[in-house]
């Protein structure tokens, strides 16, 4: 396995960063997901766009989107796979021991891995902690993804691949590493990005090729939602057919397996969707 490190290809196994680079010592670094589909990353641009926000809204210098490029095709040339997770990093770099960031310049990492398509269906759970609509890091996809883990964690005990969050003032917000969709008297809508939730590249297509409303809804209206969904680069469009305690049938519902066949179609006929 090869991955781009720092200007460069480099063997996986003894590439190397700094065990000082702020990236490491406190979460001070952006990432991108990037869904490779036989060697093509999708939506490409959209990604890269993204990145570059959430380096400005850290206070990054914006990264050099010529050697991500650069980067992403060396490491998918390098590694042939029929699906795989291609992930980009860039931190603050090399720093001293706390919260400010040292002058050596920020780490850029490409790399990927093998996976497969994930099921059609899926279990997610709520949790008790909130998304932060009015932190320094709303919006922004920074490695400091603790809050993730844990909450993940408590999915995964279960028996749920996804655990969604309110956020402050109790309105419906996101999935750890996904956004949320419900139908509601036969509506499909999402949280709006005011709820502090991260723009989705999936979410975004969804939302516009398949027509559905931004609202603001409270985090209990998936007790009552007819369908609901999540989208992510890696689960496209993928129904929750089991929510907390609750099934939703055993199958994506009428709206939802529309989404998931229009995303399947569109996506299929443009790989990098302005
Ligand atoms: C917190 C969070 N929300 C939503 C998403 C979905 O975004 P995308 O569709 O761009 O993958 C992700 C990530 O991948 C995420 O990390």
């Amino acid at each position: 396995m090869k991955i781009w490190l720092d200007g460069g290809l480099r063997d996986a196994g003894t590439a190397r960063v700094s065990v000082f680079d702020h990236g490491l010592t406190v979460g001070d670094g952006v990432f991108e997901t990037v869904k490779a589909d036989r060697g093509r990353a999708f939506a490409l641009t959209r990604h890269l766009e993204r990145l570059t926000t959430s380096a400005r809204g850290l206070g990054l210098p914006a990264p050099d989107l010529d050697e991500v490029r650069r980067g992403c095709e060396a490491v998918l040339d390098a590694n042939p796979m029929a699906l795989g997770r291609l992930r980009i990093t860039y931190t603050g770099g090399v720093s001293p021991l706390g919260s400010d960031r040292g002058e050596a310049g920020p780490t850029l990492v490409v790399a990927l891995s093998e996976t497969t398509r994930r099921p059609d269906t899926t279990a997610a759970v709520t949790v008790p902690w909130t998304r932060n609509e009015r932190g320094a890091l709303a919006g922004l996809k920074t490695t400091s993804y603790g809050e993730n883990v844990v909450a993940l964690a408590r999915a995964r005990e279960l028996g749920a691949s996804e655990a969604l969050f309110g956020n402050t003032v109790g309105a419906l917000c996101e999935g750890t590493g996904s956004n949320v969709f419900v139908v509601l008297d036969g509506e499909l809508h999402t949280p709006p990005l005011t709820s502090g939730c991260l723009a989705g590249i999936t979410r975004a297509l969804t939302v516009t090729w398949a027509g559905a409303k931004e609202t603001d809804l409270p985090l209990d209206a998936l007790e009552s939602a007819e369908e609901i969904f999540l989208t992510s680069t890696l689960r496209d469009v993928q129904a929750v057919t089991r929510i907390d305690g609750r099934q939703l049938g055993d199958r994506p519902g009428p709206v939802t397996a529309e989404a998931m066949r229009i995303f399947d179609e569109r996506s299929a006929a443009d790989f990098d969707p302005r």
